[in-house]
């Protein structure tokens, strides 16, 4: 039988070119080999969301996204996390098997801790506890993350073996998969290309819009004038020309370094090369988009696969604690 593999996103923004590089490809690649699921996790979306009138939008958007890029519902499981409710029910019996000081220690709750004082809820602190629901309810072994969520997953571990020992044998202790998740320089120039916040370039961002974005974009902020030599290595242009100008990258380097090129005519090499790179995966999205139902559809049979493993899990579980 091949390996299960589970992954998610959370329904807050459209996708991005550092989602598609970093997350997106790598799901596409593994639907070869794997038997994947690929969840997006509205509920985790609401630990820091307030007001939800966007949210139906963002997932409707995340899932063309998904499909425009290669994830293929025939091959994989792509669903929405609530609509398998079992996924509730086995975060509350994970909490009573998680000494709440390993939550509290964990590096993202304190962060968002700090970014929201006012809204600490209940459910921030079990984030990882949702996590692990995700995966262990559909006994995935793979999981495929980005470096920032090892946290997350080592408390996954940490429950399974608790829960394994406590109540017998019954998950299997899931293994992150860091393969191929390239750090995304945010257009900003301060962070990676954040979900949330405009230094980013979409997936389902027009050509005239990409190239809108890479102009404004923050250089090396010693190239003041256009003879100033230039240091590709500090650049986020320079960073993206490694992933959609891969054989031109040595030149660019070079020209930059020698300024022979400007950031000018850079940018618009590197706007042309994304816009040629991802013109088949926005002309699928555009073509889907076209037909509303089709991702409804894929949504509902995605839930129907997955409540069935959901389901089957629960069973056990409830025996093997007593409940039953
Ligand atoms: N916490 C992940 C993130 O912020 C999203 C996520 C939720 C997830 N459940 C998951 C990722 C299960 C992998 C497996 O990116
Ligand atoms: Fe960056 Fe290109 Fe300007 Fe060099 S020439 S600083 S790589 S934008």
């Amino acid at each position: 039988m091949k390996k299960r593999v589970f992954s998610g996103a959370r329904p807050t923004a459209r996708q991005h070119l550092g989602n598609y590089l970093g997350a997106i490809q790598n799901y596409v690649a593994l639907q070869e080999e794997y038997d994947c699921i690929y969840c997006v996790v509205d509920i985790h979306a609401l630990t820091t969301m307030q007001d939800t009138s966007k949210l139906q939008q963002y997932i409707h958007d995340i899932v063309l996204d998904w499909l425009a890029a290669g994830m293929d519902p025939q091959k994989s499981i792509i669903f929405v996390q609530s609509h398998v409710p079992e996924v509730m029910e086995l975060h509350t019996l994970l909490s009573m098997v998680t000494p709440l000081g390993w939550l509290m220690r964990v590096p993202t709750f304190k962060e968002k801790a700090k970014l929201q004082p006012d809204n600490v809820n209940y459910g921030l602190v079990g984030y990882p506890v949702l996590q692990t629901a995700d995966i262990i309810l559909y006994k995935a072994e793979a999981v495929p993350i980005g470096e920032d969520q090892l946290p997350h997953l080592e408390i996954a571990r940490e429950i399974v073996r608790r829960f394994n020992n406590q109540f017998g044998e019954t998950f299997p202790e899931p293994q992150a998969k860091l393969t191929y998740f390239p750090r995304i320089v945010g257009l900003d120039g301060t962070d990676k290309m954040g979900k949330s916040s405009n230094n980013a370039i979409e997936i389902a961002n027009t050509p005239e819009e990409t190239l809108e974005r890479v102009m404004a974009a923050v250089t090396d902020p010693a190239r003041r004038y256009r003879n100033d030599p230039g240091h590709p290595e500090i650049c986020n242009i320079y960073s993206l020309h490694n992933y959609f100008s891969s054989s031109e990258v040595d030149d660019i380097a070079r020209q930059c370094r020698s300024a022979e090129i400007g950031c000018v005519d850079c940018k618009k090499l590197l706007a042309e090369h994304i816009n040629t790179t991802m013109q088949p995966v926005r002309e699928r999205r555009i073509a889907l988009a076209e037909k509303p139902q089709y991702v409804t559809d894929v949504l509902l049979d995605g839930v129907k696969r997955a409540s069935v493993i959901a389901r089957e899990t629960m069973l056990e579980v409830r025996q093997k604690m007593g409940l039953v």
